[in-house]
């Protein structure tokens, strides 16, 4: 069990109440130069950049270059930056970064939620200790406020299931396949030139991403710390025009949906797999770069947010909004963690899926199938709709990735 912060132990955090915030700000890519507009374009915000690193000394820049340092000693070794931004997409690099930066009680926004789900006990226990606050509502879902919403709002209420488009990439690739037909890997690159995927895209189109968002998202909600190796993700890189040819005849959108759920009242079942979204899902209208989160609780029931879910600027307001709340001293409490919900991971679980696969796959010798529903054999266009574990994916995800293979909820 991780070090966790008791608002009644916790090192109290550095008070950067009333003055105005000298930030230092590593990387100046999408996210970086989005915040850097952002700042010059809120009147009156009392928010400045003292300093930026960035990595290679060659690149040209789009501001002047005595603004701009090569070692993180810049900002490190500089007794006037009051809070650390990372914003680089690097996640050891970030870990190193925002590791420094709590052990010397500074408080830092990050929006790297490779890094933050990998590393989310240390982090939780630097804070602790050391008293600096660490915000990071960016790292998921972009510009929606999810994260101080389940930690203050849904405070008292009991969620029983966050659901969500999580990944900006997959949703505005598989939009514009569906909508016009186009090719994936042309789509793919047009989201590279927006800014909308990852410097490696393979964290977007084989789920990942929307893994890593849905372990930190589970945190706040239900207390409970995720690895992300435990988690199942499935993306989209086999999706194909049969797949979404079978999604239009039935009346459905094919999305990426990451899944927390509770089964019962002490088990939780977490998992990113592409789903089939008929019509009247909440979900159904979330397009292009949009994300959008149901959030199912006892009290209010089913609840949904929409917003844009990458770019620059979208998931630069998510970052200003953490460096406003720096300044009145706001930090995350893991309230759900210290409400003892005592639930845990559950493994085994059944889902109705339809499976695609190419001519003499040997799907069926990895991947035990129940409750056989339906198959059609076309030569090239070969599925069935039945039930499997979520135990058995999990084991054959790796050869799942590598091979002719499409799997989706229904
Ligand atoms: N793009 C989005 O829509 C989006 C949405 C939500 C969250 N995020 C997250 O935001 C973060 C930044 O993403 P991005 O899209 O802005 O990335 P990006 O456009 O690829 O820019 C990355 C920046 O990080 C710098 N960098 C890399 N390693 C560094 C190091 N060791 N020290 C200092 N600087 C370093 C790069 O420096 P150079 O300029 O010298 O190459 C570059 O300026 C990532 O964690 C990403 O997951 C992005």
């Amino acid at each position: 069990m991780p070090t966790l912060i008791n608002p009644q132990t916790a090192a109290p955090v550095a008070s950067l109440t009333g003055k105005k915030l000298n930030i230092g700000l590593y990387g100046f890519g999408c996210v970086g130069q989005g915040l850097y507009g952002v700042l010059n374009d809120t009147p009156g915000i009392r928010v400045g950049i003292g300093q930026i690193v960035v990595k290679n000394p060659n690149k040209r820049r789009n501001l002047p270059a005595h603004q701009f340092a090569f070692s993180p000693d810049a900002i490190r070794n500089n007794p006037s930056i009051d809070a650390v931004v990372e914003l680089i997409d690097h996640a050891d690099d970030a870990f190193e970064i925002v590791q420094q930066a709590l052990r010397k009680g500074q408080s830092v926004v990050s929006a790297n939620k490779k890094m933050i789900a990998e590393h989310l006990p240390e982090l939780v226990a630097l804070q602790a200790e050391h008293g600096g606050a660490f915000l990071y509502e960016a790292s998921c879902a972009g510009s929606i406020p999810i994260i101080r919403n389940l930690e203050e709002y849904y405070d008292n209420d009991f969620i029983d299931r966050l659901q969500g488009i999580l990944n900006g990439t997959c949703n505005y690739i598989l939009t514009r396949m569906f909508q016009e037909g186009a090719d994936f890997n042309t789509v793919l690159t047009d989201a590279q030139r927006l800014g909308f995927a990852e410097s490696d895209p393979t964290l977007d189109i084989d789920g990942f991403d929307p893994k890593y968002k849905l372990c930190i998202l589970t945190l706040h909600a239900f207390g409970l710390f995720r690895k992300p190796e435990e988690v199942l993700n499935l993306g989209i890189r086999q999706v194909t025009a049969h797949d979404l040819q079978f999604a239009r005849e039935k009346g459905y959108k094919l999305q990426l949906v990451a899944t927390s759920q509770k089964v019962n009242q002490n088990q939780l079942v977490s998992y990113v797999l592409p789903h089939f979204i008929p019509e009247k899902h909440l979900l159904y209208n979330v397009s292009q770069e949009y994300n959008g989160v149901i959030v199912q609780t006892a009290f209010a029931e089913q609840q949904f947010f929409m917003g844009k879910g990458a770019g620059g600027y979208p998931t630069a307001s998510a970052v200003l909004s953490d460096i406003a709340a720096l300044t009145y001293n706001y930090r995350y409490e893991y309230k759900k963690v210290y409400q003892q919900l005592k639930l845990e991971a559950l493994a085994q679980y059944p889902l109705h899926v339809y499976i695609r696969y190419g001519h003499g796959s040997p799907i069926f010798e990895r991947l035990p199938v129940h409750n056989l529903e339906a198959r059609y054999e076309a030569g090239d266009f070969n599925y069935v709709i039945g039930t499997v574990d979520l135990q058995d994916l999990h084991r054959e995800q790796a050869w799942l990735r590598q091979n002719d293979v499409f799997i989706a909820v229904l």
